[in-house]
């Protein structure tokens, strides 16, 4: 039987976006090797003993392949993919009726798993659990329940905060894992084999240099390949070099570590208002102009990862390499 993808309409145009690019088995997926490993093994597992795998958990700053992950399990398992997040389902009238239409064995893939909302989660419990759920007929007096069956299916849910999901939900996946930033040499890969989908000649400077501005971060590393091709299609040969990538992510405003605008308004913020801090998140937030809750899971894991910012109890603080990097001295 020809297996598909099904998605709901908020997730559909990324994940088509990026498909072409997409490995489509964990062999040919680069870097997360821990992951990778557990996950080969229980799918194998789960295969063997003609079960469906059990449910997952993947968290981690955006851009890092959870969505990809979840698409090659479904792929490795041979089983449908259905695609839904969060804020996409509202009731529990909704999610009730996304289970009732799983297949044996299909996947649901939940993105931002920490955006649903209580009634909705109450859902999943003793869906995840025992492969039930309990709907309520009628209204008042007369309401009863009734407890349906569910295929056994798998759950993958994805967030970028597992902390904000509640302690119920969390105990109920069996396979947990968090997913890391790539390395500049397992980014340079993905851009090799992108460029090749993409079918554009590219060295090896220039793929470097595209990889050591990802930000440790494949979607990222995509997309710089994507806007690069761009000038060297307009401006250069068409052949990607050290040169073209040089010139097209200067434009960018990504800089030599990857950092881009909003990086750079965090960190000098940081050093022109607070002295360099330590200055609470939500007041660093309302300074320049951002939620918080972006601040917190996009930008500042790979600040913290390198160096640029640390956390301390009093607040958020820049480093002495912070100060290094934009040509200054620590005014304290
Ligand atoms: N494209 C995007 N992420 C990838 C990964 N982790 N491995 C291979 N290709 C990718």
């Amino acid at each position: 039987m020809e297996r598909r993808v099904i998605s709901t309409d908020v997730m559909e145009e990324d994940y088509k976006i990026e498909n072409s690019l997409r490995p489509r088995l964990l062999c040919d997926y680069i870097g997360q090797t821990k992951v990778k490993k557990n996950l080969g093994v229980f799918i194998e597992a789960a295969k063997a003993r003609g079960e469906a795998l059990d449910h997952v958990l993947l968290y981690g700053p955006p851009g890092l392949g959870k969505t990809t992950l979840a698409g090659i399990i479904a792929n490795e398992m041979d089983v449908n993919l259905k695609i839904t997040s969060g804020p996409a389902i509202e009731k529990p009238g909704e999610i009730a009726s996304i289970l009732n239409n799983l297949q044996e064995g299909d996947l649901l893939f939940v993105d931002e798993i920490h955006r649903l909302n209580r009634q909705v989660e109450e859902v999943l419990y003793p869906a995840m659990e025992d492969f039930v759920i309990d709907i309520v007929i009628g209204k008042g007096a007369s309401a009863r329940s009734i407890r349906l069956d569910l295929p056994r299916f798998t759950l993958v849910g994805a967030t970028t905060r597992a902390g904000m999901l509640t302690a119920p939900l969390r105990d109920r996946f069996g396979v947990v894992h968090r997913l890391e930033f790539y390395t500049v040499e397992e980014l340079l890969t993905i851009v090799r084999r992108s460029a090749q989908v993409f079918q554009v000649e590219i060295d090896e400077a220039g793929a470097m240099e595209i990889a050591r501005r990802s930000r440790g971060t494949p979607r990222l590393a995509n997309r710089l390949l994507k806007r690069v091709r761009d000038f060297a299609q307009v401006k250069y040969d068409g052949r990607i070099t050290q040169e073209v990538a040089n010139f097209a992510l200067n434009l960018l405003e990504v800089d030599k570590y990857g950092l881009d605008n909003t990086d750079r308004s965090i960190l000098m913020t940081m050093i022109d208002k607070f002295t360099g801090g330590p200055v609470g998140l939500d007041t660093l937030a309302a300074s320049i102009g951002e939620d918080s809750g972006t601040i917190e899971d996009v930008y500042e894991p790979y600040l913290i990862q390198n160096g640029f910012l640390a956390r301390t109890p009093r607040g958020r603080t820049v480093t002495e390499k912070t100060y290094q990097h934009f040509g200054l001295s620590p005014s304290k």
